[in-house]
């Protein structure tokens, strides 16, 4: 079986880090993982694989086995997907992770796991409750999108209660803002996008919605959008609540081009804190994002990969809710944060 074919190549290793003269020879246990991403050219997701191609080849020193790290890019295909995972399957993976493309199709992965006794890892792209309870060796890694929302939320919040003037252009007193979503049926999308308006209406601000759409994580689809709102909306967009950073420099790129100012720009905030957004808070262009920990996530499932494998207890490589989840945190990034960091090093 093959835990049992890992655990072996685990202990082999093991056994040669001991035995005097055993260092990583042609005899060097190989293990092999397959990383399936819905999308390669979306900025998170490539900042996860990023992490995990570095992680994965430390893993090899610490081990002391070769990891044959395998990276297939699901083009936003569930059939291409399904494919790639086939394939890993065929190729003998010792674990598999997945992003899945659509993430209510995820019985015929897991089925097909469970059939070849490979685990998996989901991340990311939560899969129905339902699919990952229909066997012991699925898990899923990955940040609770409510939480992003709430501290979106509070972001907006915050600015309103310290200075109402400066977000109130009409001066009404109410908040009037933009939407722009994510995929549709993602759950980040989804929560998001409920619970950051929910925060502030429970925080007080009177909020009117104008617009919103999906963008689908995008910068052009969501400047595209923006363009359209400027034209045709008659009221001043007061905010923007973009599900990620991508859509929100989106947004500020059509606003820019509108020939806004800087100090004319809507309060516009986003999600993931990627480089280029940490730069659009720095330049003020944008008021503020949310930490969504790609370095974390891809942490949780190297670990979970090398317990799966083995190589360590499951309890004591990551901290699983209800047997299956591994919840990373995330957390607030405004601008004085940005700022602060930004102090050069010494002085
Ligand atoms: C979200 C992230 C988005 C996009 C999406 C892909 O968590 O905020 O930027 O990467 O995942 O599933």
């Amino acid at each position: 079986m093959k835990r049992m074919r890992v655990l072996a190549a685990a202990l082999l290793a093991a056994l040669m880090a001991v035995l005097p003269g055993c260092g990583r020879t042609s005899a060097t246990p190989t293990v092999r993982v397959g990383v399936a991403v819905y999308d390669q050219t979306d900025t998170f997701i490539s900042a996860i694989t990023q992490h995990l191609e570095q992680m994965f080849q430390e893993e090899e020193q610490r081990l002391g086995v070769k990891i044959n790290l395998s990276v297939a890019d699901g083009r936003s295909s569930q059939s291409v997907q399904n494919e790639q995972v086939d394939r890993f399957l065929d190729l003998g993976c010792d674990v598999i992770c997945v992003n899945i493309v659509n993430r209510t199709a995820a019985a015929v992965i897991v089925d097909k796991a469970r059939a070849a006794e490979v685990p998996v890892i989901f991340f990311n792209r939560e899969p129905v409750e339902e699919d990952l309870f229909r066997w012991e060796g699925a898990y899923y890694v990955g940040s609770p999108g409510a939480e992003a929302g709430r501290l979106q939320g509070m972001l907006v919040v915050d600015a309103w209660r310290a200075d109402p003037a400066a977000l109130d252009r009409s001066g009404d007193g109410v908040l009037q803002y933009v939407m722009l979503e994510g995929e549709p049926g993602h759950q980040d999308a989804l929560l998001r996008t409920e619970h950051s308006i929910q925060t502030l209406v429970t925080g007080g601000v009177q909020v009117e919605k104008l617009e919103s759409a999906a963008a689908n994580w995008q910068r052009s689809q969501a400047a595209e959008r923006m363009r359209q709102w400027l034209e045709a909306v008659e009221e001043p967009i007061e905010a923007v609540f973009a599900n990620n950073d991508d859509m929100a420099l989106g947004a500020i790129d059509a606003c820019l081009e509108a020939g806004m100012t800087v100090e004319e720009l809507p309060f516009i905030v986003g999600v993931d804190a990627t480089a280029p957004a940490l730069e659009a808070v720095r330049a003020g262009t944008l008021q503020g994002t949310v930490r969504n920990d790609a370095r974390g996530q891809a942490e949780s499932i190297v670990a979970l990969s090398r317990a799966l494998m083995g190589f360590e207890d499951v309890s004591e490589a990551v901290e699983l809710t209800d047997g299956k989840y591994v919840w990373l945190s995330y957390t607030a990034v405004t601008a004085a944060d940005v700022l602060s960091q930004a102090k050069p090093v010494g002085r």
